[in-house]
């Protein structure tokens, strides 16, 4: 696996997926537009929303984007973990209404392992529990072995945040290694550790959900993948945590130079510094 830059891994995303027919859009604001369900936006997919509905027809049924992001729940994980941070950018190619599992499912793998060139052994992927049709592609279309897939439940595996379009997802993960793990003899893809790092969800988006846990399901099934470019980066460059990635580590030297601080000499400073870069 080639060293990239996170500049780069953005492009390369864009240009493998204007190839496969989609068209690129920009990243919409932070702050979302008719929208009252959320304060900021939080996903590729948030400002889409009423193209997945079919309330609003979007200007190809496959666009891929980089959308900027804030997410607070982890807030108290930043800068302790890994893979924590509140902004990031989140690289997504989406189907309305057009290609389903197979393609999400193909592309994604190929994207993965023939460009960006990840050792197959250290890739996992994890389904919704009782989704045959997901694993059956991943084993038998995509040929991955069966100690490489697991079934994960509704937390996991199921996506949605508040109302809106949601469904059953996949995911795949990056073994870093046995150095970043807790050692538990359960620990695999799902665990709360840093060796197993999920770094892209395929979603089935299949359901409109009204908030008050009713799911209705939608006209069309669509895709919706989301993929932190911040944590690929981070897997494709070898660094420890997403701090230290190219981009992000020149935000953190920035302050250093204000705080008049070092990194890596005290954990308890390197936690701060994090939390400040990461914020
Ligand atoms: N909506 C999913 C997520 O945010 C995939 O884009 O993870």
């Amino acid at each position: 696996m080639e060293w990239i830059g996170l500049n780069q891994l953005r492009t390369a995303f864009f240009d493998f997926f204007k190839n496969k027919g989609h068209m690129l859009l920009g990243s919409y604001p932070l702050v979302p537009k008719n929208d009252n369900s959320l304060l900021l936006i939080n996903s590729g997919m948030a400002p889409m929303k009423n193209w997945f509905l079919g309330k609003e027809t979007p200007p190809s049924r496959r666009i891929v984007t980089c959308q900027k992001c804030i997410r607070t729940p982890d807030i108290d994980l930043v800068g302790q973990t890994a893979r924590h941070g509140t902004f990031f950018e989140m690289l997504g190619n989406f189907s309305f209404g057009d290609y389903f599992k197979h393609e999400a499912t193909k592309w994604a793998w190929e994207f993965v392992t023939c460009v960006l060139k990840m050792p197959q052994n250290k890739l996992y992927v994890t389904v919704y529990e009782n989704d045959d049709e997901t694993y059956n592609i991943w084993k038998n279309d995509i040929g991955i072995s069966e100690d490489h897939i697991s079934r994960l439940g509704k937390e996991d595996n199921f996506w949605e945040i508040g109302s809106g379009p949601c469904g059953p997802c996949s995911e795949i993960y990056f073994d870093r290694g046995e150095k970043f793990g807790c050692g538990r003899k359960n620990c695999g893809p799902g665990c709360e550790c840093d060796r197993f790092v999920e770094f892209w969800n395929l979603v089935f988006s299949q359901f409109d959900n009204d908030g008050n846990g009713t799911y209705t399901r939608m006209k069309n099934p669509n895709i919706d993948t989301g993929m932190g470019l911040e944590r690929l980066a981070c897997i494709i460059q070898g660094v420890d945590n997403l701090f230290e990635v190219d981009t992000i580590r020149e935000i953190l030297a920035h302050v250093c130079e204000i705080a008049e601080v070092r990194y890596g000499e005290s954990l308890k400073n390197d936690v701060s510094i994090r939390i400040i870069t990461g914020i």
